[in-house]
């Protein structure tokens, strides 16, 4: 499992494709293997792959022995028992994952997951040696109330509650504005770089400035070869959750190779 970048300032750029609910098995197999063979050369960027559960074993297989990760898409609370169609830690271990996507915004707004769910969620990746990726982010609403940032803090605070320093350390934070997923509106640099500045800050303010400056905050929403390069300007936006972009090969790997270009200049 991963803990933030090697040294104080020094984070490795990121970037996940969560394909949501794509991609049966043969398509699956195709893309990874794909973008296997389109990454070979790529120096630079950790590259994590969320199929579907139903492709994850799939994906394992197609991705084996290159440096390509396996993330999954969510996890339940406990690791197993009597949960009908729930899915548990040890499972995702036990299939090759290492990352998985918590509190993502569709499963907030659609299937109605509250902040004390996720919060068990990220406990429960933790305790299974995942790595959560948690997504925090504001709607349209908020942002026209002013109230982006303080939305942001109070996801933050309770994906973060009862948890040691060391366990805080694992996570990697998605701001994805859910005003921008999937719209094809994606958050200005600007509009990203304050969201991640001060999710940073709050992260110092909790666990002092080393922890903060190691964190990886990667921005969601949108994302494409188009506007990649401009988002990756920015200096703490570490890297990327990518949805729709990242269900195609080649729009996936130019959007790692433009960002690799722009963190390595
Ligand atoms: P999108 O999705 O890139 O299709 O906007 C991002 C996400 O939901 O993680």
């Amino acid at each position: 499992m991963r803990i933030g970048g090697k040294n104080k300032g020094e984070r490795i750029l990121f970037i996940a494709g969560n394909w949501k609910m794509n991609k049966t098995l043969s398509e699956s197999r195709e893309l990874a293997s794909a973008i296997v063979k389109a990454s070979l050369n790529l120096v630079g960027s950790e590259i994590v792959l969320c199929p579907p559960f139903t492709s994850l074993q799939e994906v394992a297989k197609t991705i084996e022995g290159s440096s390509i990760q396996l993330g999954a898409q969510d996890i339940f609370w406990e690791d197993s028992g009597a949960f009908t169609g729930e899915i548990s830690g040890p499972m995702l271990r036990d299939v090759g994952c290492q990352y998985v996507i918590v509190g993502h915004s569709e499963r907030r707004q659609i299937i109605h997951e509250n902040d004390d769910v996720v919060n068990l969620k990220i406990k429960a990746a933790l305790r299974n040696q995942l790595c959560p990726i948690l997504c925090i982010g504001e709607t349209l609403e908020e942002r026209e109330k002013g109230l982006t940032l303080s939305r942001i803090e109070s996801q933050l605070e309770h994906g973060f509650k009862n948890l040691s320093r060391e366990e805080a350390a694992k996570i990697i934070i998605a701001y994805e504005p859910v005003w921008a997923i999937g719209t094809g509106r994606n958050a200005t640099p600007d509009q990203a770089e304050e969201a991640h500045r001060y999710i940073r800050q709050i992260l110092a303010r909790k666990y002092g400035d080393e922890f903060a400056s190691c964190a990886i905050i990667l921005y969601g929403g949108s994302v494409k070869p188009e506007n990649a390069p401009y988002l990756a300007e920015e200096a703490d936006v570490d890297g990327f959750l990518v949805g729709g972009a990242s269900l195609d090969a080649t729009s996936f790997i130019k959007i790692i190779e433009k960002a690799i270009e722009v963190k390595q200049k």
